[in-house]
């Protein structure tokens, strides 16, 4: 019985089996099985076997990737790092500087960037600014419209046009298509060669030849490499607009990221000022960049400093504390705010806009077990003003106030701002860049710092060092202007006595 089981060799085998299906050769009708009549023409004995291997369904969009890297001079000999050249590498400036931070320098030609976002935040009104730019420079566009009209597609221009130079000419250069067929945009795109193609969007782009619907994984994802494909040809800029579905995925199961050179997400409230665009994957350049909007009247306005949203005049609140935050390069004061209210034991709700949710939730608990502040029947809210995502840990210290502050009724003394992260034990962490933020937040006016123990040296008079979230309970109750240099030097000893355990 063993020694039978020892000869047997697993094998592996790729899973997938040949399918057969049929054809009928008079009117190339289709059928899963075999039929003595065409259903369609009517005729006997046409029906014609079809075997379909997962080879041959692959090799067309194999082909079309082949013949790309082709294009691009494909290796066949190993090089050595050392002697591997960097290609010059072109960049179109957009026009829009905060469209051009986040794409590292601007668009790069024969490459695909894909812009996703929720609907109505923003993202035809960006493609058609940035298209209009690069036509009033002299360089044809083409505007591949799928889901609106072109007429609308000329209104929205019009609207724009109080920032553009409305020439004839720059108009003349600008081509726009409503078309959702793939085809005929690849016929356009080899008559006009233009710099910038724009795709919005590519849920509804399909090509005829495929037995799928439009929107279907299996069209976004073929019509998606036949445009990086033609991006590669013609050595055009190529901008790809998709739709974010419900669970925040950009063009269905992330079935698009792979294919292009970068991804960029448009993030924001629809109905709150601030809009960011985040680079998410990005093969020319960082994705810590993020270039801020806002929209109004006339389109997307550049925001150059978002500390701007915030006023400094206001008099203090309880429950709000500003926060000096990093945005890629670039230092933001930023107001967090929080509300707590009563709810219903052991349905305690948190919501958060702006900020991470289950953050919240964590540092509710860290609250909860290390300040002593009950909050297991109170409904907590948090969000940031203004509409900015915030998503670094370092807003942790700030968010706790902000909750504690609520809950407990008190304000912050006016021109107080917090940074730092929270562990799980309540002790506040280092964050990095914490010289630039506290220089921003004088900048703006703040006399007064919290940041972590940790890195209050050298940081100035300004800076307020803060060990754990106990020491916030006394600060916030009663709006004690500094730590007194005894509570101090106590939790400074209490600190180094746990490192030291
Ligand atoms: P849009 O760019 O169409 O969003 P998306 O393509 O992401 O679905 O427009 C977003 C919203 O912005 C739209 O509801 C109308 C508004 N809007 C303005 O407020 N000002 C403007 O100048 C434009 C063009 C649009
Ligand atoms: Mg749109």
């Amino acid at each position: 019985m063993l020694s039978e089981t020892r000869g047997k060799v697993p094998r592996m085998t790729t899973g997938k089996k040949p399918k057969t299906s049929y054809r009928c050769s008079k009117c190339a009708h289709k059928s899963p099985c075999w039929a003595g009549k065409c259903s369609s023409c009517n005729e006997w004995d046409t029906f014609e076997e079809i075997v379909t291997t997962a080879a041959t369904k692959t090799s067309n969009a194999a082909a079309v990737f082949a013949a790309s890297i082709a294009e691009q001079g494909a290796m066949h000999e190993a090089v050595s790092l050392l002697d591997i050249k960097a290609p010059a590498v072109a960049r179109i400036s957009t026009g829009i500087e905060e469209f051009d931070r986040v794409l590292g320098g601007g668009l790069v030609a024969g490459s695909v960037v894909l812009l996703g976002g929720d609907p109505g935040i923003g993202k035809s009104t960006l493609m058609m600014q940035t298209a209009m730019q690069i036509a009033s420079r002299g360089e044809q566009v083409l505007y591949a419209t799928s889901e609106e009209s072109a007429y609308q597609c000329k209104m929205r221009a019009d609207r724009l046009c109080g920032g553009f130079k409305k020439t004839s000419d720059s108009f003349e250069r600008l081509k726009i298509l409503a078309d959702t067929d793939l085809a005929n945009i690849q016929r356009l795109v080899e008559a006009n060669k233009p710099s910038l193609l724009v795709v919005d969007s590519i849920q509804m782009v399909h090509r005829g030849d495929l037995d799928a619907s439009p929107g279907s994984v299996k069209q976004i994802r073929r019509c998606c490499l036949e445009l990086v494909y033609l991006a590669r040809q013609f050595d055009m800029a190529v901008i790809v607009v998709g739709h974010v579905t419900k669970d925040g995925q950009l063009a269905g199961p992330r079935v698009l990221e792979h294919m292009v050179d970068v991804v960029l997400s448009f993030e924001g409230d629809r109905h709150q000022g601030l809009r960011s665009v985040r680079g998410v994957k990005n093969r020319f350049g960082t994705t810590l960049e993020v270039g801020l909007f806002e929209m109004s009247a006339s389109g997307l306005q550049e925001v150059g400093d978002a500390s701007a949203f915030l006023d400094p005049d206001l008099p203090p609140r309880a429950g709000a504390v500003a926060a000096p935050v990093m945005h890629g390069t670039r230092c933001f004061v930023v107001e967090i705010q929080a509300l707590v209210a009563k709810g219903i034991y052991g349905q305690a709700k948190r919501r958060a806009t702006g900020v991470d949710g289950s953050r919240l939730t964590m540092l509710s608990a860290v609250l909860e077990q290390h300040a002593s502040i009950e909050l297991i029947e109170q409904d907590v809210y948090a969000g940031s003003v203004g509409g900015l995502k915030l998503i670094e840990p370092a807003i942790d210290l700030p968010l706790c106030m902000a909750v504690m502050g609520a809950y407990l009724g008190h304000p912050l003394p006016t021109g107080w701002c917090a940074i730092g992260e929270i562990g799980l034990g309540g002790e506040v962490r280092a964050v990095p860049h914490i010289e630039q933020r506290v220089a921003h937040a004088k900048r703006r006016g703040y006399s007064r710092i919290l940041v972590p123990i940790t890195q209050v040296d050298a940081l100035g008079p300004e800076a307020v060092p803060v060990a754990s979230i106990a020491d916030l309970t006394g600060l916030i109750e009663k709006n004690k202007e500094i730590f007194s240099p005894e509570m101090m030097l106590s939790d400074e000893k209490k600190m180094k006595d746990s490192l030291a355990c």
